[in-house]
């Protein structure tokens, strides 16, 4: 199983060490365009192979993509992060170009592999490598529900006061503050957490899971990049061991939802191919309304792609 990661920054970094540590791979290929940044990391990391029991080899590449060839999973994180009061869709300038080129470029000598998409306006993104590259939608997969999840079921946990291993939650849509909280269907212990915590108190978790990202983004001045390194590191992990798991990702969606043409979070079961396929919840009125509100909000950034890409 080799993997190759696009970006050897903040979150990229983070995926390769996860998905060394989690030791289901035999390569991890890891690309900058910065010299000295893949070597220097893959190296870093390398040395901590004993200590930490790791058999998966860290191959550095300074965009070389020769060293990519042939990988069975490509993820995309290559691009800006953002900085404190940006939204994710200012960063469609920049990274749209990025991920464009990026994914032409691995997808040349690895034209079988599944792509992974990190970077932001991700559901956009996402979309745009689908539709560059003309790959079937099961091979292009964006990373956002599962992360948005984690930090609302973090958030539910808190409340509660009990290990975030007994809350279940999920998060679907967009990756932005419209993405939707599925509280109704949210558990402890497989009760409705709507049984101990009051509405008000769960808008507010809702509303902190909207804003997650850039919560953390105002702590450090830049992007997350540990929980959005696990949950990338998840995600390979669903695919190369054939997990069969249904984790929320971001998914082109072909009349599921009543949606069409366009990429957002929803629940997918994942295996060596890619997307499975796609799970449909029994969304309520309220749910499908957010959920719309969701999608249109990805739909005007795609908008915005061709504009982005010619500037
Ligand atoms: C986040 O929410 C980077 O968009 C990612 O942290």
């Amino acid at each position: 199983m080799k993997v190759t990661v696009i970006g050897g920054g903040n979150v990229g970094a983070t995926t390769a060490n996860v998905i060394a540590l989690k030791n289901f791979a035999d390569k991890v290929v890891l690309v900058d365009t910065k010299e000295g940044v893949a070597t220097g990391k893959c190296l870093d990391m390398m040395q901590t192979a004993k200590l930490l029991h790791i058999d998966t080899k860290l191959t550095p590449s300074c965009n070389d993509y020769n060293k990519t060839k042939d990988s069975d999973i490509v993820v995309i994180t290559a691009g800006m992060a953002r900085k404190p009061g940006m939204s994710r869709t200012d960063l469609i300038g920049v990274n749209s170009k990025i991920v464009k080129s990026v994914m032409d470029q691995a997808l040349e000598y690895s034209p079988n592999a599944i792509f992974i998409i990190v970077s932001n306006p991700v559901d956009t993104l996402t979309y745009l490598a689908l539709k560059d590259s003309g790959l079937p939608r099961e091979r292009v997969i964006g990373m956002s529900g599962l992360l948005d999840g984690s930090r609302f079921e973090y958030y539910l946990a808190e409340e509660l006061g009990c290990p975030v291993g007994d809350i279940d939650a999920m998060v679907i849509g967009a990756h932005g503050d419209l993405m939707v909280p599925l509280t109704r269907m949210a558990t402890f212990r497989g009760v409705p957490v709507s049984e101990y915590i009051s509405k008000e108190k769960l808008a507010e978790i809702e509303h902190a899971t909207q804003v997650g990202g850039g919560t953390i983004t105002k702590h450090l001045g830049t992007s997350a990049w540990y929980a959005p390194g696990a949950v990338v590191a998840t995600m390979v992990q669903a695919i190369a061991q054939d997990t069969g798991k249904t984790l929320s990702c971001i998914a082109l969606l072909d009349g599921e939802y009543g949606e069409h043409d366009v990429c957002a979070g929803v629940p997918v079961t994942l295996c060596k191919k890619g997307i499975k396929k796609i799970v449909e919840l029994p969304l309520n009125e309220s749910e499908k309304a957010l959920f719309q509100k969701s999608v249109d909000s990805a739909k005007e950034t795609n908008a915005k792609l061709a504009e982005a890409l010619k500037a």
